[in-house]
């Protein structure tokens, strides 16, 4: 509930003008995003990778408004792909990207075109990039783009988000060779209607779409923090390497033993992102960069309460 109420007022206005323009929020949102520009994201990915981890850079500006602003947002992941490789950072760098920010609500076939193009860069790069799944209006769109990218470039990754109750279905569908998945529960607010609505339900639907996509014979990328789906993405690996376990019926032309990464975001568990990575695990982080990082820091807010808490209380202390 506090989720729904806090993501519903991020949208007001003058809840926007006030949070971006508190000189508090600085503080909260250096926790959560690199910097404001392409180049403290490469600076954070360089600090990474060298300890160990994998990195997927995204430049924030979700919801591009024109044409002008989506040409920038592709112009801007190309020089970060030129940056990347420039530093060394590739392959274990890789970028995710919102298909919204190439102006997908207005112009598809625009956002289209600009994807193919960051894909293209990246590939030159070499390295890859994953499309984020945004609300469930645009999830069809962006599996269908997603399909697209993956028939000329097929190390594109998809996302897909276990709160919605479709997503069952979409695992079988991902679950190819070569197939790279991003499994998260979703970080928007969804109706009952599309959506399991209590953590337990969504805990219990990550964990069957989990088990699909392990059984599978594609990549699948385990994004969560939750320490229980952490382990049972483990648990699952071994029961395919070993085909013992009565967790998953292994697909016999499915993936090799222990082929999956863990993802989490930069900022939230460090701790653990380096014990997995140290523990021979592939970790990569999610690090978001960029001035429009307002919808960002207002979704991880709203995930914790105690972020929340600890926003609202820097802001009392700071009258
Ligand atoms: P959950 O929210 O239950 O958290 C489990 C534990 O992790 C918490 O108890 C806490 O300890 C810690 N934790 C989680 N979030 C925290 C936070 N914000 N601050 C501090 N601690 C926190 N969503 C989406 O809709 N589309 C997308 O494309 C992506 N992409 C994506 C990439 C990657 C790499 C990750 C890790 C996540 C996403 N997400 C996303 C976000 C995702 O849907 C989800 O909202 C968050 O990961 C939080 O869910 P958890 O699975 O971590 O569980």
């Amino acid at each position: 509930m506090l989720r729904t109420a806090v993501l519903a007022a991020s949208s007001d206005h003058r809840v926007r003008r006030f949070v971006s323009t508190s000189p508090v929020t600085h503080g909260v949102v250096n926790r959560f995003v690199a910097g404001e520009d392409v180049s403290a994201g490469v600076g954070v990915a360089g600090r990474l990778c060298e300890a160990g981890l994998r990195v997927s850079l995204d430049v924030l500006g979700e919801d591009a408004i024109d044409r002008q602003r989506a040409y920038e947002s592709a112009v801007t992941y190309r020089d970060l792909l030129r940056a990347l490789a420039d530093a060394g950072l590739t392959p274990a760098t890789e970028v995710s990207l919102k298909l919204s920010s190439f102006g997908q609500a207005f112009d598809a076939p625009l956002a289209r075109e600009l994807a193919f193009g960051v894909c293209q860069a990246a590939r030159d790069a070499g390295t890859c990039v994953t499309v984020d799944m945004e609300d469930h209006t645009t999830t069809d769109a962006i599996l269908t783009t997603v399909a697209e990218l993956r028939r000329e470039f097929d190390e594109t990754g998809s996302v897909v988000q276990a709160y919605l109750r479709r997503t069952e279905a979409d695992c079988h569908d991902l679950a190819v060779a070569g197939g790279r998945v991003r499994l998260c529960k979703g970080a928007y607010a969804e109706p009952s209607s599309v959506a399991f609505t209590r953590q337990t339900e969504v805990a219990a639907s990550y964990a069957r779409c989990l088990a699909i996509l392990m059984a599978g014979r594609g990549y699948p990328m385990v994004a969560t923090h939750d320490p229980a789906l952490v382990e049972l993405a483990g648990r699952l690996a071994g029961a395919v390497a070993g085909g013992t376990a009565d967790l998953v019926q292994p697909d016999p032309g499915g993936p090799r033993p222990r082929s999956f990464e863990y993802q989490m975001l930069f900022g939230v568990r460090p701790g653990e992102q380096r014990r997995l990575a140290g523990a021979g695990e592939v970790v990569r982080v999610y690090v978001p960069c960029g001035r429009e990082w307002y919808s960002y820091l207002m979704r991880r807010l709203a995930e914790r309460p105690a972020n929340l808490l600890f926003f609202l209380r820097a802001l009392r202390s700071s009258r």
